[in-house]
């Protein structure tokens, strides 16, 4: 892109500022504002701040979810299934490993953090680890799609590199980058981080598979007769990947997707619940969720709102292909975001001064003509690190791992 496109452009948004220091830049300078703006959506604005936020619903009503009993009964026949797919080559792995984990406040690639106490136990490590239990099970690999962000792609890349990919065969593991979005301040103009670069940060979970089309991911997805692809966060370091019984159940139910789902542990636990949305596959999430739903049960006295997404998708490729033009909403978020001031210093706010703006995971399960909820034993599969003390954090995920005899 040169000057002349960047600016058509950033006008077309009212972001002409962006370009304001673009005569003091020298040549390399005036090269990384230019690819920055090029890189980065700047639709985002416009889509967030039009308040296509989340809208609320209409209806709310139970979906389907196999129960842990009644997986169990079928076990056999959906573990079959399963590994059936896995052996033939038609399952693939997505780590969502985009996200910045500010909540856990630090640096560079989440999955690089080490949760060990007697050895190293870096979180990909874990993942690898468990994703290998299925392959060394099989007698096969799966290919493991990583979707990182441009701010943290080269450190993801030189760490599972210089660990030689935890035991994995490289040619397996394909990285892809996710897209940006510009931060804002309260009036929607972009922050600028310096004289060459404006504010962005990775524009959310949603846009996964749009980037995976662009990096030409899903060439290869098609190439490789891939036909379902397991979609997981990077934070759960007790995740299960390509589990064949998950697969095999989806693959029974001919469903487009499905979700793995755990209990609450009470009616007011903070995580989205999936259900039917206005008749669609949906998530609500808890803030959304009347008092009166929150607190419904069934005729057995059992909470019918009960079943809380982990993060941890199955997606079939010909599904996605069909929503693969269609838009997701943005969400505009409020978060602190450093930025360089009128007189060129750098400013790290202690509170919230502006937008940041996203795409949600969630809203793609809403474009699903449906979606099984399968339900795991949360002691089992669900150790998420968000923060690094109290609730989903470092502390518990510990206990969880060594719980499941995982030498820390
Ligand atoms: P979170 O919602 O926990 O976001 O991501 P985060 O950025 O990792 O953490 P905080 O909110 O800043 O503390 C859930 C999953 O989605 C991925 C994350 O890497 C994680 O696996 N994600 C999130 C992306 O891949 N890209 C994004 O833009 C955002």
């Amino acid at each position: 892109m040169n000057y002349n496109e960047a600016y058509e452009l950033l006008k077309k948004f009212n972001q002409e500022h962006i370009l304001k220091y673009y005569d003091e830049l020298d040549e390399a300078g005036k090269n990384q504002l230019l690819e920055a703006v090029s890189n980065t959506d700047f639709t985002f604005i416009n889509d967030g701040n039009e308040g296509a936020d989340r809208s609320g619903y209409s209806s709310v009503e139970p979906i389907k979810v196999l129960t842990v009993d009644e997986i169990q009964k079928d076990n056999a026949k959906y573990y079959e299934l399963g590994s059936e797919a896995i052996k033939s080559g038609k399952v693939g792995a997505v780590l969502l490993a985009g996200g910045m984990g500010t909540r856990l406040g630090i640096t560079g690639p989440k999955g690089k953090f080490d949760i060990g106490l007697t050895r190293h136990v870096y979180i990909f490590q874990r993942l690898i680890e468990n994703l290998m239990d299925v392959t060394n099970d099989l007698n096969v690999y799966v290919h493991l799609f990583v979707m990182t962000s441009d701010k943290n792609d080269e450190e993801t890349r030189a760490f599972f590199r210089e660990h030689n990919y935890f035991g994995y065969p490289s040619e397996y593991v394909h990285f892809f980058v996710q897209d940006l979005a510009p931060a804002t301040d309260y009036s929607g103009k972009v922050y600028m981080e310096s004289k060459s670069l404006p504010a962005t940060s990775p524009n959310g979970n949603g846009g996964w598979y749009s980037s995976m089309a662009r990096s030409g991911m899903t060439d290869m997805i098609r190439d490789r007769g891939i036909e379902y692809l397991n979609c997981f966060a990077v934070d759960n370091v007790l995740q299960r990947i390509a589990d064949p019984v998950f697969i095999g159940a989806c693959i029974a139910d001919k469903s487009p997707c499905g979700a793995k789902v755990i209990s609450k542990v009470s009616p007011d636990e903070k995580v989205g619940v999936l259900c039917l949305v206005d008749g669609r596959p949906g998530i609500v999430e808890y803030y959304e969720l009347t008092d009166e739903l929150r607190d419904a049960k069934d005729e057995n006295g059992n909470y019918i709102y009960n079943y809380g997404v982990i993060l941890n998708y199955l997606f079939k490729v010909s599904d996605l292909n069909k929503i693969q033009d269609e838009k997701l909403p943005v969400h505009r978020v409020e978060k602190k975001i450093p930025y360089m001031n009128e007189q060129g210093e750098f400013i790290s706010p202690d509170e919230p001064n502006g937008y940041k703006f996203e795409s949600l995971i969630l809203d793609m399960i809403k474009m699903m003509d449906g979606c099984l909820g399968y339900e795991v034993v949360r002691e089992k599969e669900f150790a998420p690190i968000k923060n690094m003390t109290g609730i989903d954090s470092v502390e518990s995920a510990r206990e969880l791992v060594k719980k499941n005899g995982i030498e820390l």
